[in-house]
């Protein structure tokens, strides 16, 4: 399938490892330029030099998704170097800490609203007015299917992806007489770093899973919670993320959707 995004520039956060590397690397090969920003500039800078090894285009970026001045200097970038921006994929995430709310120390509890949901929202806020301008545009935020039914232990994380999606639908609302799609994509369970250091604190902390490996403290919790049995790979979200970027998604909006092998059927 031709998903139709040759030519077009692509901006993934959080693309030095995990998932956005692998939803950059795809973007790529689908014919995207993409600008390959994170906090680290030498992973930004792998991910780019892995895809110009494939014969694709990329600039990378080393930009803090939570600040303001970096996330302007990042989307600057996309137009100066490529002079569009016709793709943006909001993936920084992630965690801080694992206790029970009453226990969660306030500071764990900022950090972990602000990676999630403040870098979607300066993200977007940076990039939008560029999208209106041109009336086309595509939008991908990554939620969690801890965004859908709240996850004991994570109340910070799961909060915070509840408010990707329902910031993902006010965005849906705003721009879509502009020709933008804005949609969630929520993983489940993909092995990346940043579920390697949610398991070695789950391990720390948790006198029960103290004799594990963090592999099998993954597994305990992919396999069985799943309806295939199954973990998900970053190139199964990958595959979303590179279909709703496409012109075959062009009526699909405001939608948050699952890759997680059937753990959560909402
Ligand atoms: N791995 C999973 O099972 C899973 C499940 C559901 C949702 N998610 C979500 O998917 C996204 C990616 O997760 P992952 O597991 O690939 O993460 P990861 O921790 O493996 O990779 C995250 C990347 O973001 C970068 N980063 C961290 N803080 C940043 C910041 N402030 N600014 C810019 N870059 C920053 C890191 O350097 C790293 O390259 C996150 O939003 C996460 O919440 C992951």
């Amino acid at each position: 399938m031709d998903l139709k995004i040759g030519g077009k520039t692509a901006v993934v956060t959080g693309a030095g490892n995990g998932i956005g590397r692998a939803v950059a690397v795809r973007l790529a090969d689908e014919g995207a330029s993409v600008v390959v920003a994170d906090i680290r500039g030498s992973d930004a800078r792998r991910t780019a030099d892995e895809i110009s090894d494939r014969g694709g285009t990329a600039l990378s970026v080393e930009a803090d998704g939570t600040r303001e001045a970096d996330v302007d200097v990042m989307v600057a970038a996309a137009l100066q170097s490529f002079e569009s921006l016709d793709i943006l994929v909001n993936n920084v995430g992630g965690g801080f800490g694992s206790s029970p709310v009453v226990k969660q120390p306030v500071d764990e509890w900022d950090r972990t609203i602000e990676i999630n949901l403040k870098s979607t929202f300066l993200a977007c806020h940076a990039a939008a007015p560029h999208m209106i301008g041109h009336k086309q545009g595509r939008i991908i935020n990554i939620s969690s299917i801890s965004g859908k039914v709240g996850e004991a232990l994570v109340g910070a994380y799961s909060a915070s992806k509840f408010g990707v999606i329902g910031l993902t639908q006010v965005l849906a609302k705003e721009l879509g007489r502009y020709s933008i799609t804005v949609n969630a994509v929520c993983p489940g369970y993909v092995w990346t770093p940043g579920w390697e250091q949610l398991a070695s604190w789950l391990k720390e902390r948790y006198t029960s899973m103290a004799g594990r490996t963090i592999e099998e403290i993954f597994d305990k919790r992919a396999g069985p919670s799943t309806a295939l049995g199954r973990p998900q790979t970053v190139e199964d979200v990958a595959s979303l993320v590179a279909y709703l970027a496409s012109e075959d998604a062009r009526n699909i909006t405001g939608q948050a959707i699952n890759v997680d092998g059937g753990a959560v059927m909402c």
